[in-house]
């Protein structure tokens, strides 16, 4: 399997995945809109490819927190083709793209999903440190939102509330 970060000439195949992995073409479209939404940079966006087929996606885009100047990342959404789940294409994407944003000086990384599949990497509750998702999560999906610190020394020091990019600041996609 080869991983390598994408350009503007790999937007079909980018939405093709994303459309193949959740069977619907609504991440397909966000996708598309984050990857020319001037909000959301810098942004990293990796594709998986086997045998030149492309198989999995994910990206993470600009964000923040209110009251603190830490580097933050938000990741979403994150695909892998039917036929190629759980053969660790999932897993090789986001731990590829943890370490680039590591090594670029990002501070932190927040995530909504399934908290037994984001434990691996190291995610845990967001809203147990303090970080509350822009806008509010039902209470029994409240463990779904994720934060990974990447530079303990510098994250937000008190409560605040994570912002993202204007294609994600939409209270509908907050609700599953
Ligand atoms: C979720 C997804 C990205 C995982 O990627 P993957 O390549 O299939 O999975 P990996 O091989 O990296 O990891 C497999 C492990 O994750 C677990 N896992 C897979 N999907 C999971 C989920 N939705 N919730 C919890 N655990 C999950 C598997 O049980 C397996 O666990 P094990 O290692 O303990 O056996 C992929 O299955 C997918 O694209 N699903 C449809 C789209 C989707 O739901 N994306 C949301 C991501 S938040």
């Amino acid at each position: 399997m080869v991983i390598r970060e994408t350009g503007a000439y790999d937007l079909r195949e980018i939405m093709d995945v994303q459309q193949a992995a959740f069977g619907s073409e609504e991440e397909a479209r966000l996708t598309a809109d984050l990857l020319e939404d001037e909000s959301a940079f810098p942004q990293l966006s990796l594709l998986a490819y086997d045998d030149e087929q492309a198989i999995g996606h994910v990206l993470f885009t600009a964000a923040g927190c209110t009251g603190s100047d830490c580097s933050a990342m938000l990741l979403a959404p994150l695909g892998v083709i039917g036929q190629r789940q759980l053969q660790g294409v999932g897993a090789a994407l986001v731990t590829r793209g943890i370490e680039i944003l590591r090594d670029s000086g990002t501070d932190l990384i927040c995530v909504l999903g399934s908290p037994g599949y984001y434990h691996r990497f190291g995610f845990r509750s967001a809203y147990t440190a303090g970080i509350a998702a822009p806008y509010p999560i039902e209470e029994d999906l409240a463990d779904a939102w994720m934060y990974l610190a990447l530079n303990p020394d510098h994250l937000p020091t008190g409560p605040c509330t994570f912002r993202c990019a204007r294609s994600l600041m939409d209270p509908k996609l907050w609700r599953e």
